[in-house]
């Protein structure tokens, strides 16, 4: 398998024997980071980080995967770079493709990340958009593997706002993989009926399948893998709130929900994560609505079935495997 020089911007662009081969280098290095063995096989190699959204997650694993690689980064905040406002994408990527060996984007629409790739002939990276969110996959995936062994005939529900980045992505990983996909919201909210089809004729291949539904129970009945992610998203307005709340509330992951799937059904969430009112917009929504918690109760978020924190670590380990195979080390 070669991935060199492949950018990583979406999981549409990769065949399934693709992503089982990150999956199963991401295993490999975090086994070796456990068994605390160096991998410095991108010494000598510089990457940037261009974030036109905030991060804690993506942000941390991009650097610290590289740092342990041996590689050097540079991050760029959402208002220190140039782009977009005095410099175009198109010349952006001309610039720093001159001097990185990689370049990781995160922000708003695809196709910013998309002209970025097609202007750099370096390795470019996703780091989460409007429409996908393909690191983040990689990670949810090898936690699923981590708890099933197998992810085979696994039933992955994702509740709330089904047309979001994660959830179009979730679509798109659990086709490529053979996987039982059940979209569970309001109706407004279902996934882009475009990708859907794009989605549907990918599972004739890998006997994966796709379900709309609004219906909780139908949902989540023997479901492997419960899956939420906030109701409004980064970028979207605070106005959405209000009309967000009311189409999503009972689509809420609660132990009512948790107890109608599956004996051994493990709760996920990409995080951040609204489950009680620690946070400013948590306390701000609890004062106008009265809502303690959104999109997953503070019981599930804390409870041996949610497998959060593994997943927010294996997004440290998966990209470490993305960064690895396109930018190439010559050093292992
Ligand atoms: N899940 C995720 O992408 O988290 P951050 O927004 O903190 O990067
Ligand atoms: N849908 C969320 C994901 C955050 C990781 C957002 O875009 O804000």
């Amino acid at each position: 398998m070669n991935l060199q020089n492949r950018d990583f911007l979406k999981l549409l662009d990769y065949t399934p024997e693709e992503i089982r081969y990150l999956l199963d280098l991401a295993k490999k290095f975090k086994k070796m980071k456990k068994e605390g063995i160096t991998h410095r096989y991108l010494e000598g190699k510089n990457i940037v980080l261009l974030f036109e959204k905030t991060s804690t997650r993506t942000r941390c694993a991009f650097e610290v995967a590289s740092y342990d690689l041996g590689a050097h980064v540079t991050y760029l905040d959402p208002v220190s770079s140039q782009m977009g406002k005095k410099e175009s994408i198109e010349d952006t990527a001309k610039v720093l493709a001159r001097m990185y060996d990689g370049i990781e984007y995160r922000g708003f629409s695809q196709e910013i990340v998309e002209t970025l790739a097609e202007n750099a002939d370096v390795p470019v990276f996703n780091g989460l958009t409007d429409e996908f969110h393909p690191t983040q996959m990689l990670a949810d995936i090898m936690t699923v593997e981590e708890n099933f062994d197998t992810i085979e005939n696994k039933k992955l529900v994702f509740m709330g706002d089904c047309r979001n980045n994660v959830a179009h992505s979730l679509m798109v990983v659990c086709s490529k993989l053979g996987m039982n996909f059940v979209a569970c919201g309001p109706r407004e909210l279902w996934p882009n009926e475009e990708l859907v089809e794009v989605c549907k004729n990918i599972n004739k291949e890998t006997n994966g399948s796709i379900l709309l539904t609004e219906n909780v129970e139908e949902a989540v009945t023997g479901a492997h893998v419960i899956y939420t992610d906030v109701w409004v998203s980064m970028g979207e307005d605070d106005s959405v709130w209000k009309q967000r709340i009311e189409l999503l509330r009972k689509y809420q992951v609660n132990k009512e929900v948790m107890n109608m799937a599956s004996s051994d059904v493990i709760f996920l969430h990409c995080l951040p994560s609204f489950h009680d009112l620690k946070t400013t917009i948590g306390k701000e929504i609890y004062e106008k609505f009265g809502l303690k918690e959104m999109e997953v109760t503070d019981e599930v978020f804390n409870s041996p079935n949610s497998k959060v924190m593994d997943e927010a670590e294996n997004r440290m380990h998966t990209i470490k495997a993305v960064l690895y195979a396109t930018i190439g080390g010559n050093n292992e």
